[in-house]
């Protein structure tokens, strides 16, 4: 088939690019068909020429070679890894609760939020939460077309082949099945065949694994399906992404239809409607978990209704109509061996617990944190006291020491019978350990009380802070700049050599720059780099001078501003210029470039204050400048819902709602594309207002702002 083809000495470069991709994805089926052991489509040797016509293009254009390269996953060098596949629709988490009282909160605050009373007429369904992998399977007319992990929840990685191998999923559905459905659920590894595993694995001589989780994610993340096959790995079906039509309108109709069509579903879900059956239940579960044969961390709880889903939608990651109510933390008793101190991105001084190795929940803990001076002592963020006075934390105590779940173990109590006599009162340093500078406890200027975190006023003076901000700049959510992790960070950083080196976020992008133009030290001679490794490292860092605006933002590392607020921020101003111009117009804390980001809902005046704040550091200025001389920020992608008429408006809700309760109209609005803001202004665009609206509707009055009432807003949003 190559011998039909355009040579490859006369492919433009566009075409070259083009056959690239064609070669990727029909080799990566290939390989697919073959190791599944169903029978390859061309014979061997059509397989070796798509092969070779690939490197030939590769080898001519060596720029063009694309991560999901064939020739990247010769042998079993796992380094191009998977394809990312992006979800059709997110893959979302799942709020937790810890606490009886957190579950009637999030009951009542369902019945709140759709404006109903809390008379029991809404049901929900509660089920084990399996501790696997979440797992999203796309079917198209019937037959499993791809399979991705959660990554991210907007891309994830492609593991259909690895999928295929596990015999509980369907390859096809029943006739009848909607032509396009994504069942998603959990892959897990069974507790008898981890055990059954780490057996073998011992008597083999060799190292045993940790838990059921962590060998089901290793025995996915494996780039030859067999070794996946071997694994004996299981599923339960929970949830769904895209659907061409819907079977069933409940939660558990939905659940029902996957057990038609061949999915494990998890026998212990239930339908149910009080607080006190939800938590009977939960109790139930947690009683029988110790016999069930799967890792549980806790219960799910879903509004069973679909329409009532629709309705109470999502918060920015996580739907509002669905909580995990986790399990009590494990614990265990461990000595602290020491008290070291990290210096974060914000010059925050962390003390960290240095422990004796134990094991707590099946996990190995060998640190954890101690959050700031007063947790030491004993005292929480409110002043609250969380220990008695005495007990304090020392080196040489004995502990108590919980893990919960993904999080980051905690100190709970020390053991007073096994302090040491000569163990004393821990020092919290008064400089930073890292350049010296002074460490201080800020004051809340409202409060007047201490700030709980100690920081280092070294700023950019500071190794730690100026290494930790970079780290944050190339991190996954920020630029996600692949080859440039925190070792590398800490490599560039330290560099003596000019051609070297990376102090700030835009030294990023100058690198290459001042790598071609240095005769002097050639990163691809220094040792752990290599020729491949420096031409995809440039390349990763090229492919980001375009880049999401909320990323953007993000990436400066603003105190307080999260991903959540830069998408906000992202969406309100749509151009780093005008966000920008803005930030200057509203340097003084006051005007209405000021009032504006102050009626961004979500965006409180600590926060508009940080922001504000970090646009007149003139050392930030100068950074973000030379950033831009690099990098160029793309306008805010158009609103969800761009075609509806209130997209990109601003809209004030005012007075009495009845059809809506005023967090269901806010979020149907801003699902729809609008902003909600708190109060009225220039830049409002339409002001609804209901009985009894007061000095709102006269400000938009004096303004000529569009005012209309409930019944208009809702015939313009189409009811
Ligand atoms: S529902 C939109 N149900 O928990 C919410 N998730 O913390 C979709 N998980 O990423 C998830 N068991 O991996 C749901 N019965 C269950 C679950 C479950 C485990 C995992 C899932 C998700 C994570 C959220």
């Amino acid at each position: 088939m190559a011998a039909e083809k355009t040579p490859v000495e006369n492919l433009t470069e566009d075409q070259a690019a083009a056959e690239l991709e064609f070669l990727a994805s029909e080799i990566a089926r290939h390989d697919v068909l073959y190791h599944q052991g169903d029978a390859p489509e061309i014979p061997d040797a059509d397989y070796d020429a798509l092969k070779r016509r690939n490197d030939a293009i590769e080898t001519r254009f060596p720029g063009l070679q694309r991560s999901d390269s064939p020739t990247l996953r010769v042998g079993s060098a796992p380094l191009a890894a998977f394809a990312q596949v992006t979800h059709a629709r997110p893959m979302l988490s799942l709020d937790n609760t810890f606490s009886d009282a957190d579950v009637a909160d999030f009951v009542g605050a369902v019945y709140r939020f759709l404006g109903r009373l809390p008379d029991g007429s809404i049901a929900f369904t509660a089920e084990p939460k399996i501790d696997g992998l979440s797992m999203s399977i796309r079917y198209e007319n019937g037959r499993l077309v791809s399979a991705a992990t959660r990554g991210d929840g907007t891309t994830g990685e492609n593991v259909t082949a690895n999928i295929r191998t596990i015999s509980e999923i369907p390859q096809k559905l029943p006739a009848g099945a909607p032509a396009v459905v994504e069942v998603r659920g959990e892959v897990y590894m069974a507790k008898s065949a981890f055990l059954e595993l780490n057996a073998q694995m011992e008597a083999e001589g060799r190292q045993t694994y940790v838990n059921p989780r962590n060998t089901a994610a290793g025995s996915l993340r494996q780039l030859d399906p067999k070794v996946t096959a071997s694994r004996k790995l299981k599923f339960f079906a929970y949830a769904w992404g895209e659907m061409s039509d819907m079977p069933a309108d409940t939660q558990l109709g939905m659940v029902e239809k996957f057990k038609e069509w061949g999915f494990p579903v998890n026998p212990l879900m239930k339908r149910l409607t009080s607080v006190e059956d939800i938590l009977a239940h939960y109790h139930e579960i947690g009683l029988q978990r110790p016999e069930l044969d799967y890792d549980i961390d806790g219960v799910v709880y879903k509004v069973d209704e679909l329409e009532l889903q629709r309705r109470l939608g999502f918060r920015s990651r996580s739907p509002r109509w669905a909580t995990a109510h986790k399990f009590p933390a494990e614990q265990a008793f461990t000595t602290v061996e020491n008290i070291d101190i990290q210096v974060g991105r914000t010059g925050a001084l962390t003390p960290v617990a240095r422990l004796t190795p134990i094991t707590v929940g099946g996990v190995v803990v060998t640190n954890a944190t101690l959050h700031n001076e007063d947790y030491i002592k004993g005292i929480g963020n409110s002043g609250d006291r969380i220990r008695p006075e005495d007990h304090d934390i020392r080196i040489g105590d004995t502990v108590i020491v919980q893990r919960a779940g993904d999080v980051i173990p905690q100190v709970r109590d020390v053991v007073m019978e096994k302090r040491p006599s000569d163990a004393s009162a821990y020092v919290f340093p008064k400089k930073c350990p890292v350049c010296g500078s002074h460490a201080v406890r800020e004051k809340n200027e409202k409060t007047g009380k201490l700030d709980s975190v100690t920081r280092c006023t070294g700023g950019f003076v500071c190794r730690a802070q100026a290494t930790e901000h970079l780290k944050h700049f190339v991190s996954r959510n920020a630029y996600d700049i692949e080859g440039l992790g925190s070792k590398q960070v800490d490599f560039f950083f330290e560099a003596e050599d000019p051609a070297l080196q990376i102090r700030t976020a835009p030294d990023i992008f100058t690198l290459k720059k001042r790598q071609e133009q240095s005769s002097l030290t050639k990163l691809e001679n220094i040792e752990g780099f290599g020729r491949v490794s420096v031409r995809k490292l440039f390349d990763a860092i090229d492919e980001r001078r375009s880049i999401a605006l909320n990323r953007f933002i993000y990436a400066l590392g603003i105190r307080h501003v999260g991903e959540t607020t830069a998408k906000l921020l992202a969406r309100h101003y749509g151009t780093y210029e005008a966000f920008n111009q803005s930030m200057k117009e509203a340097a003084d804390l006051s005007g209405d470039a000021w009032t504006d980001l102050n009626n961004i809902e979500g965006i409180g005046e600590i926060v508009a204050r940080a922001i504000v704040e970090f646009f007149k550091e003139p050392r930030n200025i100068e950074v973000v400048k030379s950033l831009l001389e690099e990098v160029t920020p793309q306008a805010a992608e158009p609103l969800a819902a761009s075609d509806s008429p209130v997209a990109g408006k601003t809209v004030v809700f005012t007075g009495a709602l009845e059809r809506f309760t005023r967090d269901e109209a806010k979020a149907r609005a801003e699902s729809l594309g609008a902003k909600v803001a708190g109060s009225v202004s220039k830049k409002t665009d339409i002001v609804v207002a209901g009985p009894g609206a007061g000095s709102k509707l006269a400000k938009a009055a004096e303004l000529g702002v569009q005012t209309m009432d409930e019944d208009e807003w809702l015939a313009l949003i189409g009811g």
